[in-house]
């Protein structure tokens, strides 16, 4: 092996200024997607966004996505149970061996979502949610791997996590468990993870974490749709859009030779026709795609307003000061146009200026002065928006 072929270094120390102990650039280069890597004191000193008495509350909520996994270490059982919960649920739970873990609580809680700020040198459509779990000693999920990249923020304790780095790693899973569980792992790596540690792992990364007493960990995942669920949205897309009267056509074609035979050369055919249709150009692919990625994995829809608000309510809105956030649940990016972005919110298209677009995707609201700065087609739009769910009135502090 040379040293160009030779992995990274897989376990680094963070650095003033820099969480990942180098540029996002050089992470980018040599780690994503590629290889794991361990982040000694990446979140050094923070306190954990959220306390578990909060994540147990959350995931009483009815529209939480929780589970609890509970783990019997003599018998290797492993017991699944999907939320909500209720108090009496967490008092009849064994003292150790569990784990509660809630998705997407980045969009419950904005000290959460601001740790996404940490990972702005990713697209943010790439970003599906942060996952939170709190496990008791000896908590864990069991041996798994994941279809997507994590970075594992150690919040708060202390949680062993060992990982396999070999790519021949055996893949089949455990029959016997409703987890997608691991029936072979041997770990390459064994690490003791403190409070501000950051674990990334690529996808495919067989892993398996263990809490060392009562320990908080956040995962920050991304999502990726397969190629699949690709090619079924745009061919859906692209057969919606064809006239019913464009069809399979043979003109000049030679005797048939043979009965029932498809001959090599309607294949060759059907080849053309199908790349022909499915050739669109870059204006529907970057619409198609906008649209599809802000309606990918949205685990819930804005609900429009009722009554919508009128121009002149709105106006009077922000003449009082009000302002307007973003509804957490709301996908929203944007590509560049000649002129002007083409916004995409919830599957839907928009086009406005570039800074406004950018600024939609950002987390922070817009207040009224910034509002009230914008043109009247901008304007316009934040009212299409706020009428349609993706965006939401919040109240300037009013003078007694
Ligand atoms: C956990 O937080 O317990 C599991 C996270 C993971 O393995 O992806
Ligand atoms: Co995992």
């Amino acid at each position: 092996m040379t040293t160009a072929d030779m992995p990274p270094a897989i376990e680094v120390h963070a650095r003033p200024g820099q969480p990942l102990g180098m540029p996002p650039s050089r992470f980018l280069r040599d780690y994503w997607q590629r290889h794991a890597l361990l982040v000694r004191g990446a979140f050094a000193g923070m306190e954990p966004p959220l306390a578990p008495e909060d994540l147990a509350g959350l995931a009483c909520e009815e529209a939480a996505l929780s589970r609890i996994v509970v783990h019997d270490p003599h018998r290797d059982t492993w017991l699944l149970r999907s939320g909500p919960f209720d108090e009496t649920d967490f008092a009849t739970l064994p003292k150790t061996h569990w784990t509660l873990l809630v998705q997407d609580v980045d969009k419950w809680d904005a000290d959460v979502a601001a740790l996404l700020g940490h990972f702005e040198f990713i697209p943010s459509w790439r970003i599906d949610d942060i996952m939170v779990s709190y496990a008791v000693d000896g908590g864990s999920v069991g041996a798994h791997v994941d279809q997507y990249d994590v970075f594992l923020i150690q919040g708060m304790g202390r949680r062993r996590w060992q990982i396999s780095t070999d790519a021949q790693a055996p893949g089949a899973f455990r029959d016997d468990v409703e987890l997608k569980l691991l029936r072979e792992f041997h770990a390459t790596h064994d690490w003791l993870l403190e409070a501000g540690d950051l674990l990334y792992l690529p996808p495919g990364v067989p892993h398996h974490g263990i809490a060392e007493g009562a320990c908080l960990t956040f995962s920050v995942g991304m999502r990726a749709p397969a190629i699949g669920e690709l090619v079924a949205d745009f061919a859906a897309g692209v057969a919606e859009a064809l006239p019913e009267t464009r069809r399979y056509g043979d003109a000049g074609m030679p005797p048939a030779k043979r009965a029932g035979e498809i001959t090599s050369d309607v294949l060759e055919k059907l080849r053309m026709e199908l790349s022909a249709a499915l050739a669109t150009d870059s204006s529907y692919l970057r619409r198609w795609f906008g649209s599809f990625i802000t309606r990918y994995r949205v685990a819930n829809e804005a609900v429009p307003r009722t009554p919508p608000l009128t121009a002149s309510a709105f106006a009077r809105r922000l003449a009082a000061g009000d302002g307007l956030v973003r509804n957490p649940w709301s996908r929203m990016a944007w590509s560049a146009l000649p002129r002007g972005a083409e916004l995409h919110v919830g599957g839907e298209s928009h086009r406005c200026e570039r800074v406004l677009a950018e600024r939609l995707c950002r987390p922070q609201a817009l207040d009224a002065a910034d509002i009230l700065a914008l043109d009247d087609a901008a304007r316009d739009l934040l009212l299409t928006l706020l009428n349609d769910g993706h965006l939401a009135v919040v109240r300037a502090r009013r003078k007694r």
